[in-house]
């Protein structure tokens, strides 16, 4: 990782609310994403975790100016993106890539793959030196597959080398940070481990910077350096991996934990199995968005928005009014696994 200390992704406040409308009449928003801040370092990777629901696509989707954020800012590389037009993102998209979950249904299956993962160059008009060919066989053979198959069609791929060929096209310009949309979770559990370790590769070799968004804390586990836990909208908690999965702070994150299968000791709560459903968006609890299911949940936690601030003024910052305290003990475990849901 560099030990460069200007983020290269900044993000204050950043909000995405979706109207809802009955008829001509506004009813409401889906408040999806409201109000993160977090940064992102050159060549750092920082985990986006949470349930289904809690907002991770949107912030990914927003990150990359797929999506335009309702309020708050991004900032990529000292420039305030937020809101720059479609020209002035051009040199942009080259910087800042998404690899998305579902591999068969973001490649075009009518195209090869040799013209899929030339078409970023193409689009941008670059003709790099060798040919665009030699490039894109460079890349092939950089994500693991076979070069010679530049003129086969996604069809003729398993689901894990049409992930390679997703990452190979989100390669091809060079970025400096790609948002990884849950890129494991449509793959078989065996396959998993092998494209992990591919990023974490690719991650350390050309020194990329990665929001890697997952559903639970398994996967991310042996991946990311910093980890952002989400609940309905915001970030409950955010710290450096190790301390994420010996000392979480936050409830929430101990539960998310506990659905690993080798976390061993959980400490005094034990293992904890979440009841009851993520509430809406559209009308999200008053006070902590977490106290419906929390085990821990008093007065003030229903009409005190608990901020997500450092409990002890290090790097971990939890959005509680009673944290937890104490370490809880885990064994190594593979490098990517995927835990069963905590909450069904
Ligand atoms: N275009 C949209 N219009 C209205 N609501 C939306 C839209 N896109 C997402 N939402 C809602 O915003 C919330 C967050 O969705 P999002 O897809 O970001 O969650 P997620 O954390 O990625 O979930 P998953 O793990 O299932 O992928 C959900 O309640 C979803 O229904
Ligand atoms: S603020 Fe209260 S309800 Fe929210 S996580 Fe902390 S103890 Fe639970
Ligand atoms: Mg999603």
């Amino acid at each position: 990782m560099s030990t460069e200390t200007e983020p290269l992704l900044r993000v204050r406040g950043l909000t995405k609310h979706f109207p809802v409308r009955e008829g001509f009449r506004a009813k409401g928003a889906v408040r999806a994403v409201d109000g993160l801040d977090f940064d992102v370092r050159p060549g750092e990777t920082l985990g986006l975790v949470g349930e289904s629901g809690c907002g991770k696509t949107t912030t990914g989707r927003m990150l990359v100016r797929l999506l335009e954020p309702t309020s708050g800012s991004i900032e990529f590389a000292g420039r305030d993106i937020t809101h720059a037009r479609r020209g002035a993102l051009r040199p942009l998209r080259q910087d800042l890539q998404i690899i998305f979950q579902d591999p068969y249904a973001s490649l075009n299956p009518r195209h090869t793959v040799g013209r899929i993962v030339a078409m970023p160059l193409q689009v941008n008009g670059i003709n790099p030196p060798g040919g665009i060919k030699k490039r894109v066989q460079e890349l092939l053979e950089l994500v693991g597959l076979n070069p010679e198959h530049y003129n086969r069609y996604p069809h003729e791929f398993s689901g894990g080398q049409r992930q390679r060929i997703g990452i190979a096209r989100a390669l091809a310009l060079r970025p400096k940070l790609i948002v990884a949309d849950e890129p494991v979770s449509a793959l078989d559990v065996s396959i998993q481990a092998q494209v992990i370790n591919l990023l974490r590769d690719l991650q350390r070799d050309l020194d990329l910077a990665f929001v890697f968004i997952a559903h639970d804390l398994a996967v991310v586990r042996h991946f990311c350096h910093r980890v952002a836990v989400m609940y309905l909208g915001k970030i409950v908690e955010i710290g450096d991996r190790d301390d994420i999965y010996q000392r979480p702070q936050h409830p929430y994150t101990r539960a998310l934990l506990s659905a690993i299968p080798d976390v061993t000791t959980l400490g005094p709560a034990g293992r904890i199995r979440l009841t009851g459903d993520v509430p809406t968006p559209l009308n999200p609890p008053s006070g902590c968005r977490f106290r419906t299911r929390c085990w821990k949940a008093q007065e003030r936690c229903a009409t005190e928005e608990p901020a997500l601030v450092p409990q002890d003024g290090g790097n971990q910052a939890t959005a509680c009014h009673f944290p937890e305290t104490g370490t809880i003990s885990q064994g190594a475990g593979p490098a990517a696994v995927t835990a069963e849901e905590v909450s069904k």
